[in-house]
């Protein structure tokens, strides 16, 4: 299935959640059998090629494709937590949303010391929720050697903040 397919399968949505947001739907994408396996297998070769040990998946949509992957590769899963659902005490960070604002959370034990972390979720936008996602991932003892999404939105500049950070990143496919 080409790349070309899989930009097929995701729906889009005009004014959701808010007016003026085009929201890039990718229930469609993993309600596809063929499509949601064809996602995950060309994301998890990006993460071996950049020596993943551990994947980091961003709650919610970042679950579905990161916890895919990590099984596929043998791999451990560190769920990166909207707040108040893990039952220790953890690392938190605020961060803006190209719709509004939010925290994540993530277990300080959740990283072996040194460990090569790939971050990933469904979709980057303004890159406030990846970038809050390294900064615990580091502050966990992690060394965030990259970053892949099924979609990107090159306009919101995420990427490229990103990069900036000096955390490679890479998406299957773009939207502009
Ligand atoms: C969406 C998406 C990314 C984030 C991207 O999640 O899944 O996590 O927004 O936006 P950004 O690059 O501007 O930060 P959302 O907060 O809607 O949560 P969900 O996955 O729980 O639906
Ligand atoms: N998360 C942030 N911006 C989004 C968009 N435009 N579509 C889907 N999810 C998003």
């Amino acid at each position: 299935m080409t790349v070309e397919d899989l930009r097929q399968l995701v729906r889009t949505i005009p004014d959701f959640p808010k007016p003026g947001i085009l929201f890039r739907d990718v229930t469609t994408l993993i309600g596809d059998g063929p499509g949601f396996a064809a996602a995950v297998g060309h994301m998890a070769d990006r993460a071996e090629a950049a020596g993943a040990e551990v994947i980091a998946g961003i709650e919610a949509r970042g679950f579905v494709f990161g916890a895919a992957m990590a099984a596929r590769m043998g791999l451990p899963f560190v769920p990166v937590r909207k707040p108040g659902k893990l039952p220790v005490p953890v690392l938190a960070i605020d961060y803006a949303l190209e719709y509004g604002t939010d925290t994540l959370e993530v277990d300080p034990g959740a990283v072996p010391d040194g460990a090569r972390v790939v971050v990933i979720d469904d979709l980057i936008a303004t890159g406030g929720t990846a970038l809050a996602a390294v900064e615990l991932l580091r502050r966990a003892g992690g060394e965030v050697v990259h970053s892949l999404f099924a979609i990107d939105l090159p306009d919101l500049g995420g990427a490229q903040r990103l990069r900036d950070a000096g955390v490679p990143a890479e998406a299957l496919m773009a939207f502009e």
